[in-house]
């Protein structure tokens, strides 16, 4: 593959990076796009997966054609068959109509199942046999219905772990690995980190309009080391956090290790696994959230210690040196400078500092169930970078249970 040819693919999906691994995903990526193969891309969570199947689509014969991602773990076990593979009305209550399914209205495009390792064993027959044939069964239908559909899938569970445990089907894993696509790691792509924490504070600039966070040879160093469990989605959230709290612009290591999570999180708790069965009972759930409840009073306590202060500090330097109206309370170093000036950003922060303000024992107190379950979802989802795999896995609750919380609390926008 030229090199101009993989510049250009860069650009047009705004991909950052030039190590020889990830130019052989492209690589690859572009090599099998002309074929009808399936292909299986496999890599840790936040690796930057999503893109590939659009690559192999976008530049394939089907690009003008229908294609659809599909995030396997995220439709209820109930549905996935009749979302898939269409129904026939009647067929179950709720269905009024005949539906094709992804696999009739994706006919002659391309399918991406995304967390292809989370559909349930049923649901991989009906896959496998599509594959074979190109032929499926809509929900309670007889009539046989042909498509052509071009499979990508991802996932970033072990897939051979899942088949030894009964989980995943072998025959449909060869099936789809017709050609593999493994993603690296982002610990393994050297200066690439150094270039896409350039992308993301440059982006960050643009979205807050304020000067971008450049790293000095020690902060280079630190990431370089570090084992990023999540990947570039953790790294887009430190840049992200850095260039939004830290007051300097040139990062140091020292303001660079603030952001970077220690190996030993406190906060961690082993998953609750329950012997054959991929779901939790309630009060597996109850029991991971009183424990959770207990871990969450003593970040609160933290929270208010950090915070009164902060609140201390700041009527301090109020007290001190009142400055101009729009950084009203707020030391001038404390916050980046906004390139143009927005409606008093920095003074609404002590606002919300304030509004947040909560005597810890009353919010203890307040914290009813409802609010305990969004709450440690949240943390959950904190702690492990806005993946929700994780989240679930750290929680010891299926996915789709997670999907469910998330939707129940308002989270899954
Ligand atoms: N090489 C890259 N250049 C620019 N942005 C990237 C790159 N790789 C990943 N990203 C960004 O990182 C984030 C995570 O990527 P993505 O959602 O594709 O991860 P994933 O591998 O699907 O993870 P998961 O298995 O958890 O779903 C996205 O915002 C994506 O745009
Ligand atoms: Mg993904």
């Amino acid at each position: 593959m030229k090199t101009s040819e993989l510049q250009n693919i860069k650009q047009r999906y705004n991909i950052v990076g030039n190590c020889d691994a990830l130019n052989h995903v492209l690589d690859v990526a572009l090599q099998v796009a002309p074929t009808d193969l399936s292909v299986l891309i496999v890599g840790e969570s936040g690796v930057g997966k999503e893109i590939i199947p659009r690559v192999i689509h976008d530049n394939s014969p089907r690009r003008r054609e229908k294609y659809f991602a599909i995030n396997c773990g995220s439709i209820p076990e109930g549905t996935i068959d009749s979302e898939l593979f269409g129904h026939v009305k009647g067929s179950y209550t709720g269905a009024i109509n005949d539906s094709p399914g992804y696999f009739g209205v994706a006919n002659k495009g391309t399918l991406f199942l995304d967390e292809v390792g989370e559909l349930p064993l049923a649901t991989q027959a009906r896959l496998l046999r599509v594959l074979e044939t190109g032929e499926y069964i809509p929900v309670g239908g007889t009539e046989i219905r042909k498509t052509d559909v071009r499979i990508v899938a991802a996932t970033n569970v072990n897939i051979r772990q899942a088949i030894s445990e009964g989980r995943f089907r072998e025959d449909l894993y060869y099936r789809l690995n017709s050609i593999p696509i493994q993603m690296p790691p982002l610990r393994e792509r050297g200066e690439d980190i150094i270039l896409l924490f350039r992308l993301f504070a440059l982006q960050m600039a643009e979205k807050y309009k304020m000067d971008r966070v450049v790293l000095d040879e020690g902060a280079k160093q630190i990431l370089l080391h570090y084992k990023w469990p999540g990947n570039v989605r953790q790294l887009k959230n430190i840049t992200e956090q850095i260039s939004v709290l830290s007051p300097e612009r040139t990062i140091t290591a020292q303001v660079l290790s603030q952001f970077i999570p220690q190996d030993h999180e406190t906060t961690q708790l082993a998953p609750i696994h329950r012997e054959g069965s991929g779901d939790h009972s309630f009060e597996n759930e109850r029991e991971i959230l009183y424990k959770i409840l207990f871990e969450l009073r003593g970040n609160v306590n933290d929270m208010r210690r950090e915070m009164s202060a902060l609140k201390k500090q700041l009527d301090d330097v109020q007290t001190a040196s009142p400055v101009a109206p729009q950084v009203e309370h707020m030391p001038a170093t404390t916050f980046p400078t906004p390139i143009t000036q927005h409606p008093a950003p920095v003074a609404s922060v002590e606002d919300a500092i304030a509004e947040e303000y909560i005597e810890p024992e009353k919010e203890f107190e307040s914290l009813n169930l409802n609010d305990m379950g969004k709450q440690m979802l949240e943390k959950a989802l904190e702690r492990n970078h806005g993946n929700r795999k994780k989240a679930a896995q750290e929680l010891g609750i299926s996915d789709r249970t997670l999907y469910r919380r998330l939707k129940q609390y308002g989270l899954d926008q």
